[in-house]
């Protein structure tokens, strides 16, 4: 399997063939990234800038420090194409869509961590179920048929009403959610269906409309507070041992690649056609042996910077979900989609990055590639499909 230590010329081949994956779909269109000031929407702009797309992003300003987004510099490479502004806003949002008129839109922006959730819960649903209600209205009135647009709206497998048992969700189960941050992507995944089956759903509609449902990612450049791997990495830059709260808790962890592709698989193969089938929602997440807890998540993260771990349970902490998996058949048969980086791999991809994040912009932009390569050689559909 690659990995992201070959020469930086090998890069320069790769970014031309880069252009020509995902069918060519994104080669010179305008897209709008909400949340491009974050963890994944960063990452997602730079993978976009290498598919050569017009790249556009509305977000607040980056909500950690440091932030992936001020590593990779996006903010000078995007120049006006970085939109500052709050999708709670509704002229907001329909002022961005309307001025870039996006072919695509990836909706990311959210408030993401459930403890944070707890605190303000109103924030997170104004941010999660009403800034998304308004990303899908402003679509609505900017998209005719000189004008289409295809929109990825982004949930969580935290939308799935947890009933704590070992079966894998899949697409049709429940919506739910035990806290606010949960239970607002539920909603938000209501409100994603209305909105397509009340307006998107016309066989000549030029606006298609797709969820996509992920497990917990890890990747280089998540800086954010109260999740595991940037608090690993804290510690572990600290010479501290890392302290683990619910070390029996299982997540499917995946690199930060993983739903990227989906992400951006489904949206190319939505515009193609096939809008029955594909707009709906989807699942993106790893193989069964990628269901880890997050001791083992530790214990694999120490093998690649030394130090230790310590167990520190806390018995009044907020309730968060302990067993959750997904199924992910509806995207390997609509999609031909499939996880390429194995959890091993994925966890030494993070970890790699972090301890070169000097470099960050490089060594993003190789573990892209490095992804690719390896999607490539595995065969999966979205990385041969050329334009
Ligand atoms: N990171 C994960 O493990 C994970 C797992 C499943 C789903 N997700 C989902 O993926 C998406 C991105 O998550 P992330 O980890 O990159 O989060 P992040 O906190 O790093 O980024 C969130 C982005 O949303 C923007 N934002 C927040 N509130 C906003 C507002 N009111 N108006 C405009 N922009 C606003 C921020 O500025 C930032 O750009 C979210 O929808 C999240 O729910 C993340």
């Amino acid at each position: 399997m690659g990995r992201p230590q070959g020469p930086v010329e090998s890069l320069v081949i790769m970014r031309g063939e880069l252009t020509q994956t995902f069918g060519g779909a994104f080669h010179g269109q305008r897209v709008l990234v909400t949340g491009h000031t974050g963890f994944k929407g960063a990452w997602l702009a730079e993978w976009l800038l290498a598919l050569g797309a017009d790249v556009h992003g509305l977000a607040l300003p980056p909500p950690t420090t440091p932030a992936l987004f001020g590593q990779l510099n996006l903010a000078a490479r995007l120049a006006d194409r970085h939109h500052l502004g709050d999708i709670r806003d509704l002229a907001t949002v329909s002022g961005v869509v309307a001025d870039v008129q996006p072919a695509f839109i990836f909706h990311l922006a959210a408030q993401p961590l459930v403890r944070r959730s707890y605190r303000e819960p109103l924030e997170t649903y104004a941010t999660n179920v009403t800034g998304t209600a308004h990303v899908l209205e402003a679509a609505r009135l900017a998209t005719d048929r000189q004008r289409p647009c295809v929109i990825v709206s982004v949930t969580t497998d935290k939308c799935y009403e947890n009933q704590e048992w070992h079966h894998a969700y899949r697409e049709t189960d429940p919506m739910g959610g035990h806290d606010p941050y949960s239970s607002s992507k539920g909603a938000a995944e209501l409100i994603i269906s209305a909105y397509r089956r009340s307006y998107f759903s016309a066989p000549d509609s030029p606006a298609r409309l797709a969820s996509a449902r992920a497990g917990n990612v890890i990747g280089g450049g998540d800086w954010a507070a109260e999740r595991i791997v940037p608090d690993c990495i804290r510690a572990l830059a600290d010479g501290q041992p890392i302290i683990v709260r619910n070390k029996n808790s299982t997540r499917p962890w995946q690199h930060v690649l993983e739903p990227l592709s989906g992400y951006l698989w489904l949206a190319a193969s939505l515009s193609a056609g096939n809008a029955a089938q594909l707009a709906t929602a989807f699942n993106f997440g790893p193989a069964p042996e990628s269901n880890r807890s997050v001791g083992e998540l530790a214990r694999e993260i120490l093998k690649h910077w030394p130090g230790e771990w310590r167990d520190q349970s806390d018995p009044a902490a907020p309730h968060e979900a302990g067993l959750l998996n997904l199924a992910t058949d509806k995207a390997r048969h609509l999609l031909r989609w499939q996880p390429v980086w194995n959890f091993p791999v994925a966890v030494e991809q993070t970890i790699t990055w972090y301890r070169a994040a000097d470099h960050a912009g490089d060594l993003t932009r190789r573990q892209i590639s490095a992804y690719t390569a390896d999607a490539q050689a595995q065969g999966v559909t979205w990385a041969l499909s050329t334009g």
